[in-house]
């Protein structure tokens, strides 16, 4: 185990420049002119685990390609048991980057600035997966033999949701059979304490649209007449929630659990609270559902966000017209036992109840996946927290995320595995968000962790 570690700690340099050409290739999967960077970056990843030592190949699929790797098969560990076997997954595509103006630096330029390496997808997914990919390396290159084997699945269709993984999941299962999933594609609250996220929200999309007159009309010549499509839409969006910050859909909570008295203690003892928060987002106050504390909001009650909205004249100078529609891209985050499809169907009964007749209404569905929550107190998990202490010196905390990760329930009905999601990103990595970055010591604890993990879990 010394020499893995050691070859770690030697290889930090070439790791971080390797990691800056895998951050290089745009492959902003929701924008269909980077279809051809994600092809090069599944390439380019590809022969990557070629080069550390994996067995590795491209599988194409309808839509963007998923890259697989394997460590060298092995029959047994000499005890006559069957080796265990991981599959690690992660996603090579990114957020589109817009707004540009607001990056210091390119956003497919990577920078480095003290301990932090600025770029799209450096926390988000490229740099966390990368972790496990060079724990694998230092393994192969330093001829320490693995306790178990290691799949790595790393797709290009995560930030769009993307259904065409599943199918391959299916396809594969009896390949991609294994004892645990280890996924680092969430957080931990601050470096100081690593996590074990044992709960996610699910999520729907949809898009809103309104339709008003059949083109943009002169507002001085027809306005006061008609309705203006941006006006409907506005007053529609502001009766998604009530008074109490609680989401106004009729039915919306029905299914949704009460929160444990126990649970809640532990949100309570978690680390950045509600001031620090208010600080680091930049708002002016928090604002959510009553009677609930801001980390129980953002990560185990359920929402209904705007994700974007346009409508009308966005250029330069001004444009009087009645714009001719208005569209709203919306996303409710959902929590265990919410079932998508019910939560869409309320959705979208109680908006065409509301919408006003002036207009009319069109609503395009997007892609939707369950909440995942599993116990934390399973061996495999407890084998994680060995992981994390012994990788970052400090005690690891256990968590419920606000974000989704749709193909962990897959990975449980397909192939009937728990996942272990073990975060290497911080609050203020700017997922999502420009000026997007990624913690080096993230980057190298991480990777000690990767190392560690199959220790721990093969004993386990
Ligand atoms: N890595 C995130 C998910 C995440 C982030 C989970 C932080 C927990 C904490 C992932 O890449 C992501 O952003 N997923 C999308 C999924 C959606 C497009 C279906 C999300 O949550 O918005
Ligand atoms: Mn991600």
């Amino acid at each position: 185990m010394q020499p893995v570690l050691d070859y770690l700690k030697q290889n930090q340099p070439r790791f971080l420049s390797e990691l800056c050409e895998f951050l290089r290739f745009p492959s902003v999967s929701a924008q269909s002119q980077h279809a051809g960077d994600l092809r090069a970056c599944a390439d380019w990843l590809m022969r990557h685990c070629q080069q550390i030592g994996l067995t590795s190949e491209i599988c194409p699929t309808d839509g963007h390609p998923i890259v697989l790797a394997r460590t060298p098969a092995r029959a047994g560990n000499g005890d006559g048991k069957r080796r265990p076997h991981f599959l690690v997954y992660g996603h090579y595509d990114v957020q589109p980057p817009e707004p540009l103006d607001l990056w210091k630096s390119p956003p497919f330029e990577p920078r480095i600035e003290d301990r932090s390496l600025f770029a799209r997808g450096s926390t988000d997914n490229k740099g966390q997966i990368f972790a496990h990919l060079k724990a694998a390396e230092a393994y192969l290159k330093t001829g320490t033999p693995l306790p178990c084997d290691l799949t790595f699945l790393i797709e290009g269709e995560e930030e769009v949701g993307g259904k065409n993984l599943e199918e391959f999941l299916k396809a594969q299962r009896t390949e991609l059979h294994c004892d645990a999933v280890v996924v680092s594609d969430t957080g931990m609250p601050d470096k100081k304490h690593p996590a074990l996220t044992y709960g996610l929200r699910g999520i729907i999309a949809f898009e809103i649209v309104l339709h008003g007159p059949a083109r943009d009309l002169h507002s001085g010549i027809f306005g006061g007449a008609i309705e203006n499509p941006a006006m409907a839409l506005a007053r529609l969006l502001a009766r998604m929630h009530d008074k109490n910050g609680r989401v106004a859909v009729p039915h919306f909570y029905d299914d949704v659990l009460p929160l444990s008295a126990y649970e809640r203690k532990q949100f309570k003892r978690l680390p950045l609270k509600d001031k620090e928060l208010q600080k680091l987002l930049g708002v002016k106050k928090l604002f959510g559902e009553k009677s609930y504390t801001a980390t129980e909001q953002r990560s185990a009650r359920p929402t209904f966000e705007i994700n974007g909205i346009t409508s009308g004249y966005q250029g330069e100078g001004s444009k009087t017209i009645v714009p001719a529609w208005a569209r709203a891209k919306i996303t409710c985050r959902l929590v265990p036992n919410q079932k998508p499809a019910k939560i869409r169907k309320y959705v979208t009964d109680y908006i065409k109840k509301i919408c006003p007749p002036t207009v009319r209404l069109e609503l395009e569905a997007g892609h939707g996946a369950e909440a995942y929550y599993v116990s934390p107190t399973g061996a495999h998990a407890q084998a994680a927290l060995r992981a994390l202490r012994g990788a970052f010196g400090c005690e690891p905390v256990l968590l419920r995320e606000g974000g989704s990760i749709p193909i962990v329930n897959e990975f449980k009905k397909t192939l009937g595995s728990d996942t272990l999601l073990l975060g290497l990103g911080l609050p203020e990595d700017n997922a999502h968000s420009p000026n997007e970055k990624y913690d080096l010591d993230n980057f190298e604890n991480g990777q000690r962790m990767s190392a560690l993990l199959w220790q721990e879990l093969t004993r386990a």
